[in-house]
């Protein structure tokens, strides 16, 4: 079977991504390179082929916290015999692979957009990646020293040379996204958007229908919990057990606020993850967005069974009765602690 594809603004990508952050070791027992390499392989032979990765994901080099690429290195190979298959998606911004685990670091400055660390971080991810040319290439997080103006007309001079393809922001604000595509249009958005994380729909999300631009859901099953697999001790040893979702204090709210989603999983014959991404993508098709979720899973059978969510519709009462998971929902989305952090902390 093909999997269908989408378009976001102008580049057409299979219409549910593959998120490679969590083949490393960020939420605990990441996977060695060619179990991750081969994973990949499975969900681009099942139709996956939008592949999202950024510069801090994977293991630091010793000693230091700074944007290591590594898991960019373990893609190459496979870039290498497959690029013609894949849109490749990578990011730079973040100065820390500790800020993705919601730690303080040790970086003096979270984030960076200086034009001169846009360029010296894309040739470091074309080098690593082994291409000549970035799919989609994103701003993290905005810089909050560097005008946004300035950081997206650094990018838009990649786009002229030929080392990008397509621009695209994370956790922008409305307001911010206005502003950089005012300098070179925006491919895509890519921030935080779950049946449990909705802040995005008040701003965001419209500004992205009106201008023409895709959006791209990141930790679209809610870092897993919405799979309704985890448990307590599953991710008490690593980071997730530290945030306000899934720490002790809420998780027995957010385990009855999942009830919503494992009820109507059963009653349609899906399973939560396909239940989480069918109410995701019927979410952005009522408000007018062009949206390609990128779950990420160690294992390629969860990746198949996640595009069963294609092919899955829910009715609108059913739509209606996962809309009532978010009130139940205890605990922010943020997992660093600073407001600005998340789009909506600045809007
Ligand atoms: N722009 C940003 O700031 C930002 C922030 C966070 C994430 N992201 C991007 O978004 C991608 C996805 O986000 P995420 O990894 O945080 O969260 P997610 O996709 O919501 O959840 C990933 C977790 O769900 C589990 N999972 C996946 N499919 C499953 C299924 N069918 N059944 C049961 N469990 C399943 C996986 O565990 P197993 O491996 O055990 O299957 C994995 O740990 C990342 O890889 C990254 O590319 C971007």
């Amino acid at each position: 079977m093909t999997t269908p594809t989408t378009r976001l603004a102008d580049l057409e990508v299979s219409s549910l991504g593959f998120g490679c952050m969590a083949l490393s070791h960020v939420y605990g027992g990441g996977l060695d390179d060619g179990a991750a390499r081969a994973t990949l392989d499975g969900a681009i032979d099942a139709g996956i082929t939008f592949l999202d990765t950024a510069n801090v994901y994977g293991e630091p080099r010793p000693g230091t916290d700074g944007p290591a690429g590594t898991n960019e290195e373990m893609i190459a190979p496979l870039l290498a015999r497959r690029r013609e298959e894949v849109q490749i998606a990578t990011k730079f911004g973040i100065t820390g692979l500790s800020l993705v685990r919601g730690e303080v670091g040790t970086n003096a400055r979270p984030t960076n957009g200086e034009p001169s660390y846009v360029r010296e971080q894309a040739e470091a991810s074309l080098r690593r990646l082994g291409v000549d040319v970035i799919d989609l290439y994103y701003l993290h997080r905005p810089d909050p020293l560097t005008p946004i103006e300035d950081t997206v007309g650094a990018m838009a001079d990649l786009v002229q040379e030929g080392k990008v393809r397509h621009l695209g922001l994370s956790e922008v604000t409305a307001d911010e996204l206005g502003r950089a595509h005012g300098v070179h249009p925006i491919t895509a958005v890519q921030s935080e958007w779950s049946l449990w994380s909705r802040d995005v729909e008040a701003r965001v999300v419209p500004a992205c229908a009106e201008l023409g631009v895709g959006f791209v859901p990141y930790s679209p099953l809610g870092r897993g919990f919405l799979t309704g697999t985890l448990t307590r001790e599953s991710v008490a040893a690593d980071f997730r057990s530290s945030t306000q979702r899934m720490g002790d204090d809420a998780w027995d709210a957010n385990a009855r606020a999942l009830d919503l989603v494992t009820e109507v999983a059963n009653e349609v014959g899906a399973t939560n993850a396909q239940v989480a991404l069918a109410w995701l993508l019927e979410k952005a098709r009522q408000t007018g967005v062009s949206a390609v979720p990128i779950p990420g899973s160690r294992r390629v059978e969860r990746m198949r069974e996640n595009l069963g969510c294609l092919e899955l519709t829910l009715t609108s009462a059913q739509m209606q009765r996962l809309d009532g998971v978010a009130a139940l929902v205890e605990g922010g989305r943020n997992i660093v602690d600073d407001p600005a952090w998340i789009s909506s902390g600045r809007e």
